[in-house]
């Protein structure tokens, strides 16, 4: 089965539920979406009900995700949110292992799997980022690591989950303000082993998991990620933080 080609953007700590709302109105308005692909957009959990009142309560081609979830169901857990609570948003996606989550919040690869088994187990679609840091990839051991978070990520998931599944690829050197832009050359080889990892996994359906580029993405180098056989879509931070932005990257990269 050809995979389907993935492009969206994730807000990270920024915008009011207005601001997304109008976001997102605007993406709707300014692009004709072709049927094999799907976009989407994760702004934080306070706007996730203002977007989704824009777009509409029914499936819409330009998914609505959030930036990440607790595995309990409930319980004394102060500040967090459960999948029954994005469900009853009706989230279409959820991302787990951001960057970001794994370095300030300390996330380890054995809480995200635990996350990814009850997002999945809740139906929801699940987007785990994985990449290495410029220390680790200074040693040599980035595919390690990548290999190990996918490995711990999706322990337990059944091969009927797959169809919910994505993987990021972001080397966390790449990412934010001080990343430095990786090349076709950095990401090649990477892509290549969390595909072979995937089929690893899952013999004879890890193929079927879509792989996304993310960091440091924009309309000058969009197209060089996607270009590459193993990658099937790019995320994208700051670039697409405007509708303009995204609008620019997306059309370059696809
Ligand atoms: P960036 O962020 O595109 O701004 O580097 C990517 C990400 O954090 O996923």
């Amino acid at each position: 089965m050809p995979r389907s080609f993935l492009f969206g953007t994730n807000f990270k700590m920024n915008q009011t539920p207005a601001e997304s709302a109008v976001f997102y109105q605007q993406l709707v308005e300014s692009l004709q979406i072709p049927p094999d692909i799907h976009l989407f957009v994760i702004p934080p959990y306070t706007s996730l009900s203002a977007v989704k009142d824009v777009a509409g309560w029914q499936p819409h081609p330009i998914w609505v995700g959030a930036q990440n979830v607790h595995w309990a169901p409930d319980g004394a857990y102060t500040g967090e949110i459960s999948v029954g609570m994005l469900r009853a948003l009706d989230v279409d996606l959820v991302v787990l292992g951001h960057a970001e989550r794994r370095r300030y919040f300390h996330e380890t690869d054995v809480e995200l799997n635990r996350k990814v088994l009850a997002a999945l187990g809740a139906g929801l679609r699940v987007l785990l980022a994985v990449g290495e840091t410029a220390e680790e990839r200074s040693f040599g051991v980035g595919g390690e690591t990548v290999l190990r978070q996918l490995r711990i990520g999706l322990h337990g998931v059944q091969p009927e989950q797959l169809g919910q599944m994505q993987i990021a690829y972001e080397p966390v050197w790449s990412i934010g303000a001080g990343g430095t832009a990786a090349s076709a050359e950095d990401v090649e080889p990477i892509a290549k082993l969390i595909r072979a990892g995937c089929e690893d996994l899952f013999a004879g359906s890890g193929t079927e998991i879509p792989i996304l580029y993310g960091g440091s993405v924009d309309p000058s180098n969009a197209a060089t990620f996607t270009a590459l056989p193993d990658i099937d879509g790019l995320f994208v931070g700051r670039a697409a933080w405007t509708v303009d932005g995204f609008v620019a990257s997306f059309h370059t990269g696809y």
